[in-house]
């Protein structure tokens, strides 16, 4: 297969191009570098540099040398839940406009497949747990509102060019493959952050509100690792290339239906690690809900997914493999 991937230059977009590039497809990657460096790039990739909202030149790479993709992956975009708060207009431009521009290139140049990564986020706080992918959409921040629009969006370029597309809605995706994992600029993730702390880089880590309604007082979150995850990509454009899902798309989410509070998730690393890893109390943070469970029923009955990480230890051990040698690298 030949897939088109923005954002692989990324955390979740570079696991997925080495995946397939390593099952032998042919890959190219569209990014920015303005949240990574080229030298996440992996040997094999073709490469484009570009902003996504410049259509010209997605133009262009979608159909330079005569290629076609078979697919496009569209992980490229801004992800971080408290700045969109703060700065709701910038994930506007970026998410939303420039998923428009990517759907006018992708239709100028007759590519029809579309793997979008929708998020959690567009659910906000959930009235029932695990949610389902009916359960009402009612974002609690700006990132999440961009990600239920381009979904809203994308019925409506489905339904007047033809376009098949799925939207995964990720949960909190972790964990790494060897050699490639989890790193962002700047990084405000709760993993890498906790294992710097692991590694002595950071003095503490913050655990943002303590009175949340969870079993401990913090946020519960569903986390799937991300090797997990590359493969749901692989059966959802397999299953977009042999069925048309019409203008409602596939929509799926992403889980490992088990939830893991921020305490948690440090007594975690601290079984892996074996560090200390001492703790701050902070305030909450603005647009966290309290918690997101996946119930991703729907993909494993109708294209078979079924996740291999289910202990939060593994989940955490991988990323704690590859942050350690990134870390010594640095
Ligand atoms: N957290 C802390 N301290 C930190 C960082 C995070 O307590 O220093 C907490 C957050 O408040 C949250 C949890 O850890 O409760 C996880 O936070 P992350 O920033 O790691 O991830 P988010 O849940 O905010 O967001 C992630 C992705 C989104 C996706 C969402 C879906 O970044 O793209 O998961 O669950 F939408």
């Amino acid at each position: 297969m030949k897939v088109f991937i923005t954002g692989g230059a990324g955390y979740i977009g570079g696991t997925v191009a080495r995946i397939l590039l390593a099952a032998g497809h042919e890959v190219a990657i569209y990014d920015n570098f303005r949240h990574s460096t080229r030298m996440t790039i992996p040997p094999g990739a073709k490469l484009f540099e570009g902003d996504l909202q410049d259509t010209d030149r997605l133009r262009q790479a979608l159909s330079d040398g005569g290629a076609h993709y078979d697919g496009v992956m569209h992980f490229a975009g801004l992800i971080e839940v408290g700045q969109s708060v703060t700065e709701p207009e910038l994930y506007f431009h970026n998410n939303i406009a420039g998923t428009i521009s990517l759907i006018e290139a992708m239709v100028a140049t007759r590519h029809g497949r579309l793997i979008f990564s929708s998020s959690a986020a567009v659910y906000g706080e959930p009235l029932k747990t695990p949610i389902v992918e009916d359960a009402a959409t009612i974002p609690t921040n700006p990132y999440g509102e961009t990600k239920l629009e381009i979904e809203r969006m994308l019925r409506w370029s489905a339904g007047a060019h033809g376009l098949r597309y799925a939207a995964l809605r990720y949960f909190n995706v972790a964990g790494a493959i060897p050699g490639y994992g989890e790193s962002h600029e700047p990084e405000t993730h709760i993993i890498p952050l906790i294992l710097d702390a692991a590694l002595g880089l950071r003095e503490n880590i913050a655990i943002f509100g303590k009175d949340y309604p969870t079993r401990d007082g913090t946020c519960l979150r569903d986390y799937v690792h991300v090797e997990d995850l590359t493969r749901a990509h692989l059966l959802a454009l397999d299953a977009i290339n042999k069925n048309d899902p019409g203008p409602a798309g596939l929509i799926y989410n992403l889980g490992n239906g088990q939830g893991f509070t921020v305490k948690e998730m440090v007594d975690s690393a601290r079984r892996v690690t074996g560090a200390a890893i001492p703790t701050v109390s902070k305030p909450r943070r603005a647009g966290d809900p309290a918690v997101l469970l996946a119930d991703s029923g729907k993909i494993k009955k109708e294209l078979g997914w079924e996740p291999k990480f289910d202990s939060i230890d593994a989940i955490m051990a991988s990323a704690w493999e590859w942050h350690k040698v990134r870390r010594r690298r640095a």
